[in-house]
């Protein structure tokens, strides 16, 4: 009897990231029949062969074992609906799904990142699987990014750039560090991103504090020089007696409710309301700018990202957008 735990197996092999395919073939029947395969592999280029194993138990086995032909499809990144029907039991696995006939009367996807044809060669016992060894007969292909498998989940493939190689993002002891250092990263997308802002900042007569303060009052009216300072905290920058003087003679913010110095609450006016406003468009468009060249699922998962970065290393800064 094997040592092996079979969780840890499943979970070990589940760390080797697979494509997806679809396997079709036909029963004595000459109905379509299909499973959901990750075990496809190349075995040979000359001459060119494929395997896959499916699983004793499979309701369709019986059909691949005799039809001497099968079909596998390399499905798109965009094909996991058709992944999960195919891995379904007991449905009508072709309901809604385009196909038609190809060599052998296989039933044929007409979508798929690669599509291979074969003739079965060899069928191998393989514990509780069977392994079956396919000649290609005819392949094709169309430019589409494949579905991944990996760790149980389905995944996106992503091209690693040179630039992206692994280096050693810190060296503590020779106090260097490599553009793989994340927080690196992270500070100079700010800064360079902010920095597109300045012409602007300096045009308005503004720095870095009152920038800050004009946003926090833009976010939510009717905050003491206090409040400032717990809101303003995490960034490093400090309000003052002045700079709130200074945005109230500008006629920037009003007095909302009156107090011991530190306790007046102020709240932008409407020449107040207006700049944020103006600089907010401004953010917006360099906002648009920057992020032409990525695709919408890359801004979707990289504001994930930020969101649940945020999450983890807030110091304690109050809820900004309660
Ligand atoms: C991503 C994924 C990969 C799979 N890979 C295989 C596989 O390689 N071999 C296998 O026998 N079953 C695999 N399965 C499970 C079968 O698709 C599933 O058991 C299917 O219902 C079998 O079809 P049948 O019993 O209707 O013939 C996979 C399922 C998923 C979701």
């Amino acid at each position: 009897m094997s040592k092996i735990d079979p969780l840890e197996f499943r979970q070990a092999l589940g760390s080797f990231a697979t494509g997806v395919t679809v396997i079709t073939s036909i029963d004595p029947g000459n109905n379509p029949v299909g499973v959901t395969a990750s075990s496809f592999n190349s075995v040979s280029l000359d001459p060119p062969l494929v395997l896959w194993s499916l699983a004793k138990n499979a309701m369709s086995l019986s059909s691949f074992q005799s039809s001497g032909y099968f079909c596998v499809h390399i499905l798109a990144a965009s094909q996991q609906d058709t992944s999960d029907q195919f891995a379904s039991r007991g449905v009508d696995k072709f309901a809604g799904i385009d196909w038609g006939r190809g060599i052998g009367n296989l039933p044929i996807l007409s979508k798929y990142a690669a599509r291979f044809q074969c003739k079965t060669s060899y069928q191998y016992e393989g514990g509780d699987h069977i392994i079956f060894v396919g000649e290609v007969l005819e392949c094709d292909r169309v430019e589409e990014l494949p579905l991944v498998f990996h760790g149980g989940k389905y995944a996106l493939a992503k091209t690693k750039h040179g630039n992206e190689k692994y280096r050693e993002a810190v060296n503590i002891e020779a106090g260097t560090f490599s553009d793989q250092f994340f927080l690196y990263l992270l500070s100079r997308s700010h800064f360079q991103a902010a920095h597109k802002l300045q012409k602007d900042l300096r045009e308005s007569n503004l720095n870095k504090e009152k920038y800050l303060a004009l946003t926090l009052f833009g976010m939510g009216g009717g905050l003491s020089l206090q409040d400032l300072h717990v809101r303003m905290e995490h960034t490093g920058h400090k309000p003052s007696h002045a700079m709130l003087q200074d945005m109230f003679e500008r006629g920037l913010i009003v007095e909302t409710t009156r107090g011991t110095r530190d306790k007046i609450k102020f709240s932008l006016s409407v020449k107040g309301r207006e700049l944020y406003v103006s600089l907010l468009a401004k953010s917006k468009a360099i906002e648009e700018e920057l992020l032409d060249d990525f695709s919408p699922e890359e801004v979707a998962d990289t504001r994930d990202f930020l969101q649940r970065f945020i999450r983890k290393s807030d110091p304690g800064v109050p809820d900004l957008w309660q």
